[in-house]
């Protein structure tokens, strides 16, 4: 049986705008942010804190963070690669951070500059932090379906990786195909296999639409009782340390899937598609969503 809610992360200001090669101000993100918790968003990243050499399009969370007019019952979260994240985060008052790993040593290099074994290592201090001032985390695993370098990626890896994020306290372990190669079928296998390791209702997936599989694989996630989502408004989105990939799946056509099939988002689609195009339009394009071109003017 299907879930009857879920819970959708929203990452579009974070993992989408971080890959746009135009800097987006400050005031720009605040709005979309604020705008995507009126259309009923209540867990969002809001950006991240990592070395400004690697990704300037994130080096003003501080500011954006410090913008923000903020909801009570809004979670504005950020991702953090090390302690020097950490300090960031907690300054600017995150309410939660991400850690993050992947399942492929090469990307993980590519991406933080150190084995997956270090990865872990360096979030030991992190996670003790964290715990001790009552900040939860949530990690991801990136390359779960598929490495940009190594090609196929064994599902043990994934799942002996979120056993070990799962037992250093993160409260969800979220699954990424960060380069969006993922079927359904694979899906679930490696769904399977993680929920072998760590309970099925801390899993979470996370999955960009480069070869347009991701509604595809959420529905076969949602079967086998996944309630946690991550997705990105208008589609944005990509990493800029995994060469060709495009978007996370656009949380409009998440919501209008779940809303065709009774699961409950708490999300307005209206707000949300009129949300991806004031970011598309800002950006300069259309968003590659079907659902808000097809919403558009209604
Ligand atoms: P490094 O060069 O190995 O680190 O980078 P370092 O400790 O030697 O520091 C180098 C410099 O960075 C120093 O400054 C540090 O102070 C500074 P310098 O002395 O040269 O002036 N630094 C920092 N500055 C700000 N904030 C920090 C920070 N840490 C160090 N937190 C590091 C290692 C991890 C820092 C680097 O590799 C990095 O920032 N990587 C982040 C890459 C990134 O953001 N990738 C995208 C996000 S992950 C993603 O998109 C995947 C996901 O969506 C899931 C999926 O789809 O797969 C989550
Ligand atoms: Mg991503």
């Amino acid at each position: 049986t299907l879930p009857s809610k879920v819970r959708i992360f929203e990452v579009g200001a974070r993992d989408g705008l971080q890959n746009e090669k135009q800097m987006v101000p400050a005031d720009i993100k605040v709005e979309l942010i604020e705008r995507l918790v009126d259309a009923g968003i209540t867990a969002i990243e809001t950006g991240s804190f990592v070395s400004p050499k690697w990704v300037p399009q994130m080096a003003d969370t501080t500011d954006v963070m410090a913008k923000l007019s903020r909801q009570e019952n809004v979670t504005y979260a950020v991702l953090t690669p090390n302690m020097k994240g950490y300090e960031g985060a907690i300054a600017a008052k995150a309410d939660e951070i991400e850690i993050f790993s992947a399942a492929s040593e090469a990307f993980n290099q590519k991406n933080i500059n150190c084995t997956i074994a270090e990865s872990l290592e360096r979030f030991e201090p992190v996670t003790e932090a964290a715990k001790a001032a009552g900040i939860p985390y949530r990690a991801s695993i990136s390359c779960a379906l598929g490495c940009p370098f190594e090609g196929d990626v064994a599902v043990d890896v994934v799942a002996d990786v979120s056993k070990k994020l799962y037992d250093m306290g993160a409260y969800e372990v979220s699954i990424a195909d960060t380069i969006g190669v993922g079927t359904p079928i694979r899906t679930k296998k490696v769904i399977e296999a993680v929920a072998n390791v760590i309970p099925l209702e801390v899993i979470g997936v996370h999955f960009h639409d480069t070869y347009g599989q991701a509604l595809a694989n959420y529905l076969a996630a949602l079967e086998m009782g996944i309630s946690r989502f991550d997705s990105s408004v208008a589609g944005l989105g990509g990493c800029p340390y995994a060469p060709g990939a495009t978007g996370n799946v656009a949380t409009e056509d998440v919501v209008y899937m779940l809303d065709g099939m009774g699961v409950e988002s708490g999300i307005d689609l209206k707000k949300l598609v009129k949300t991806a195009w004031f970011i598309s339009n800002f950006l300069g394009r259309p968003p590659v969503s079907s659902v808000a071109r097809a919403l558009k003017n209604k």
